[in-house]
Formats: C-alpha cells, structure tokens, sequence
C-alpha cells in the first residue's frame, strides 16, 4: 500500500486531510516552516514541530538537519532525535543527498534513526543513499520537469524576465513521464535531455521515480516521489513504484476533486433513483424487525 504524506508545514490543512484519514505523514523543510510558522524563538519553534506530530497521530514526521557538514549533520540529527523523542518511532531526518550526507546518514542509520535522504536527483545517488542505510530516498520530481523545462529554453511563467519568452511553464503545469515530444514532428521522437551528471537518461521526474524505484528494488530503501506539483504526476509516480508520496495540499486537493468524475456523480444518482424501498428500510435503525 502506498502511503501518502503532505509536503507542508501548515497545522490545519494536516489536521484537515488527518480527519479525513488520507495521510500517513507528513514532510517538512526549512523553506515549508519559513512559510507558517511565524515563531519567534527556538522554544517556540519546538512546540510547532510537537503540534505538527500531533496533527497527524501516529504518523511519520521528517524534520531536516541544516548544516551541510557531516559532523553538523549528525549532531543535528541526534537533536533533533532529542528534541521530539517522545515521537521517536514516528521521527524521519532528512538529509541530503550529498557526500557528507552519506557519511551522517551511515552514523545515524547506525543509532537507529531513521533518515529520509533528500534533493535526490539520479538513482545512482540514491543507491549510495540507500548503501549508507537511508529509510527512504525522496526523488524531486517536480524541480526535475523544471530543469528540463529549462533546458528546452522555456522560462518560469511567473518571472518577469521571461515576460517575452515565447514559451513560458507554471511550475504546477504537467509534465509527460515519457519525456517532452518535439513540436512539428511527426515521427513522435521524444526529446531526451541528457544530463552528464546524472549518470541516466532521465526523461521526466516521473522516470526518475521510477528508475530509482527500480534502483532500489533489491534494497530495503523506500522511494518517496517528492517535489509533486498535480495530482496526474502523484498518481503516475505510485505507479511507477514509488513506495511514499508525498503531496502539498492543492495537489491533494486536486486528487479529493478524482472523487467528483462525472461518471462517480452519475453512478451515485442512478444507485440512488434504483433503491426499493425494502432495501432503503434496512437501514432504518429506528424500525421494528
Ligand atoms: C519534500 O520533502 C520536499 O522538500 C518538497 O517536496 C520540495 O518540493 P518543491 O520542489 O515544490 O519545493
């Protein structure tokens, strides 16, 4: 079963989709916090972190280390580790994905911590995550179609300086798993971007899930999709094996709005208009049997 946690640090939209029963978690980073929180010292700060595990009981909560050293790291971790032990068993650290990353997530792997090791890029990355003991690896899906987007030379929709860019993309836009067709082209020859660095051919954030995913298949490591924009790109990255997705509110929004296909409201009437009233008194708890 695939768990569904929400990319946001926002305490009544966790309780809300918590209410509903839609989540197992929830992910947090520095710039997510920045957004709400709205504390004033590091007391506080604690607090809003405690408030946040007891948003969404019982489920899975990553707070992320800011040092970008692997000594910096691992004391963070234990920290943090520290700081919310009365949740350790719902406790994910995020680390990333780098050098030093590797060795703070061995250490911390070892104490028994476990880390969510972020901003990963390539599956190649992910296995040396993975090899040093990470819980799961989080693919950054979205910032992947944004790069590659880039690259194609379309600039951010919201940018003034792409203003007079003829092609310009919402960061929230869909961006097709199999990679990006060439306009004008009959013979459907997918554009490949071919990034030296990453080791693959990565087509779409959503073929980075899924070729790590497929990494990762012989490991105990989990893949959670992250950086999701819609809800076409979360449910494309379920499929593709990802383990964990974790989703920001409007795009969970935007999968609740599944729940309102037009064949669902039909069906829903049709079942309603068909009931006898035999079957509708069953349900009458007040009558006599
Ligand atoms: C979650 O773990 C990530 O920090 C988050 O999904 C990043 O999303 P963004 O690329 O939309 O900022």
């Amino acid at each position: 079963m695939v768990d569904i946690f929400l990319d946001t640090a926002d305490l009544s939209e966790i309780r809300r989709f918590s209410k509903m029963g839609v989540i197992d978690g929830v992910t947090t980073n520095p710039s997510l916090i920045k957004k709400v929180a709205g504390v004033s010292n590091a007391r506080q700060m604690e607090k809003y972190i405690w408030s946040i595990f007891n948003s969404v009981p019982g489920g899975d909560v990553s707070v992320e280390v800011v040092s970008t050293d692997r000594h910096g790291m691992i004391a963070e971790g234990r920290k943090i580790d520290e700081l919310f032990r009365d949740y350790s068993d719902n406790l994910l650290i995020k680390i990333p994905g780098t050098e030093e990353g590797l060795y703070a997530t061995r250490e911390l792997s070892a104490d028994r911590l476990r880390v969510n090791a972020t901003l990963i890029f390539s599956p190649g990355q992910a296995l040396l995550m993975a090899k040093a003991g990470a819980y799961c690896v989080s693919t950054f899906s979205g910032r992947v179609n944004d790069r590659i987007r880039e690259q194609m030379g379309w600039g951010k929709i919201n940018d003034p300086a792409n203003a007079e860019l003829g092609k310009r993309y919402h960061k929230t836009s869909w961006f097709p798993a199999d990679g990006w067709r060439e306009e004008g082209r009959t013979d459907g020859r997918v554009v490949y971007i071919d990034v030296p660095d990453e080791g693959v051919r990565i087509r779409s954030g959503v073929d980075l899930t899924g070729q790590t995913s497929a990494a990762l298949l012989n490991t105990k490591t989990l893949t959670l999709a992250a950086s999701l924009r819609n809800a076409r790109e979360a449910v494309e990255s379920a499929i593709e094996g990802a383990e964990i997705l974790t989703v920001p509110p409007n795009v969970l929004d935007d999968m609740l709005g599944l729940t309102a296909h037009s064949q669902v409201v039909s069906g829903v009437e049709a079942f309603e208009r068909d009931t006898v009233p035999e079957y509708r008194q069953m349900f009458d708890l007040t009558a006599n049997k």
